[in-house]
């Protein structure tokens, strides 16, 4: 042990509270650092549960009952990804490229928004900006639901 480093444990011993109070600081920090990145992480690597139907067209996404209201679900449409999301009871899909420098984007589940991983840019049920620095909506894909099936594009 340095004799910086045995000043203070020294110091820490003589004032417990401090160190209590540098302990709570440090673990708190840490703490939000952990949960701060985890979210926009887990959104990130998530991988996109469908694939483009070679050719283009409609594309079946899924299931209207494996999409609850406030849930979504990310898929590949022509080659890139988008979000689909069940809006009380209404769905809609964007582009999950962000419009400011690209990334993909994320339904935030739990705060209802959809948010970007890069620099915290976050867009309404409407894919309109709500915040932060993307300079324009995500772009709309048409929907349409038949039989309880969902579909992506135009027929
Ligand atoms: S790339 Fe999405 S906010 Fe910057």
């Amino acid at each position: 042990m340095t004799d910086e480093e045995a000043l203070l444990q020294e110091l820490l011993e003589a004032h417990p509270t401090r160190r209590r109070a540098l302990e709570l600081i440090v673990g708190g920090a840490l703490a939000a650092l952990a949960a701060g990145s985890a979210i926009p992480m887990a959104g990130y690597l998530t991988a996109p549960v469908r694939t483009s139907q070679p050719g283009g067209g409609r594309l079946l996404v899924g299931d209207l009952r494996d999409l609850p209201p406030g849930a979504a679900i990310k898929v590949t449409y022509e080659d890139r990804p988008a979000l689909v999301l069940n809006v009380a009871g209404t769905v809609k899909a964007f582009s999950a490229i962000c419009t400011h420098l690209g990334c993909v984007v994320f339904w935030n589940q739990d705060s209802q928004f959809i948010q970007c991983p890069c620099h915290d840019g976050r867009f309404d049920t409407n894919g309109q900006v709500i915040s932060g620095p993307p300079p324009a909506p995500l772009p709309a894909i048409p929907v349409a639901v038949g039989d309880e099936r969902i579909y992506l594009g135009s027929a």
